[in-house]
């Protein structure tokens, strides 16, 4: 029985994910996730009231830093990675085969303006310094299509009041998905949020490349929306 005269500091918030574990991974893979991973993780600070600085997290001076929050198997995140060598990139995911998938692209590529929280987004967001991210991504999440699961959407309004202290003016919040109901939903909660701006556009960034996601959707027919959000 929980003991409620002595609750747990954290809460843990509502579970936004689905699996967290496949398959037995190959030895290569999990070989990886024991010797590469705990060198790309990020470390929350032990101090739950303290912040952390991602830049500090980096190797080399970056002229900024980005999040995304579900990277799948990493190819979006590797790509901004490479495109922007001067941008310290932070991936957030919690399904493990998509990290091991993705470790094997970094070990490659010798990829060093990463690192990766490989644990719900939302323990990071939480612990970062205010007005610290430059962008965030949040590409294809998971859809949650029934009507009783959908408070589990990781697109929310907390989520959007989180970001809002951790991105700074001007940041740009990326959002992407396949499905027309939550298209829907994220622009009922970014169009109205008093820290973000829609910014129209008809030419998709240079460096917005489609995710696996999005390409499977485009695959079989569906289309797909994006949004961008300006931090005011
Ligand atoms: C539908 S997949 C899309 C993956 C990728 N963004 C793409 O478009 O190909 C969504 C991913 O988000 C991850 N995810 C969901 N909630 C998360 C959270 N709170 N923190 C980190 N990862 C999360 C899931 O494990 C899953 O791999």
């Amino acid at each position: 029985m929980t003991d409620m005269t002595n609750p747990p500091a954290v809460v843990p918030p509502r579970r936004v994910y689905g699996r967290r574990r496949g398959r037995a991974l190959r030895t290569g893979q999990q070989s990886l996730i024991d010797t590469l991973l705990p060198r790309l993780r990020v470390p929350l600070p032990e101090n739950a009231e303290a912040k952390l600085d991602p830049r500090g997290l980096f190797p080399g001076a970056v002229e900024d830093c980005w999040l995304e929050i579900g990277f799948g198997a990493g190819e979006h995140l590797g790509f901004q990675a490479e495109t922007h060598p001067q941008v310290g990139l932070i991936g957030c995911e919690v399904f493990e085969p998509g990290i091991a998938r993705f470790l094997t692209e970094v070990a490659a590529k010798n990829l060093t303006n990463l690192r990766l929280f490989p644990d719900d987004a939302r323990l990071l967001i939480a612990a970062l310094a205010p007005q610290s991210l430059g962008r965030a991504f949040i590409l294809f999440p998971d859809p949650w299509p029934k009507e009783r699961h959908k408070k589990r959407r990781v697109v929310s309004t907390e989520t959007l009041d989180d970001l809002a202290v951790v991105m700074k003016p001007g940041a740009e919040l990326r959002l992407g998905t396949d499905v027309p109901d939550y298209a829907e939903w994220m622009a009922e909660r970014g169009d109205v949020h008093p820290a973000f701006e829609r910014v129209v556009f008809t030419d998709r960034p240079n460096d917005w490349p489609a995710t696996r996601y999005e390409m499977k959707a485009r695959r079989q027919g569906r289309g797909a929306a994006l949004f961008r959000y300006r931090r005011r």
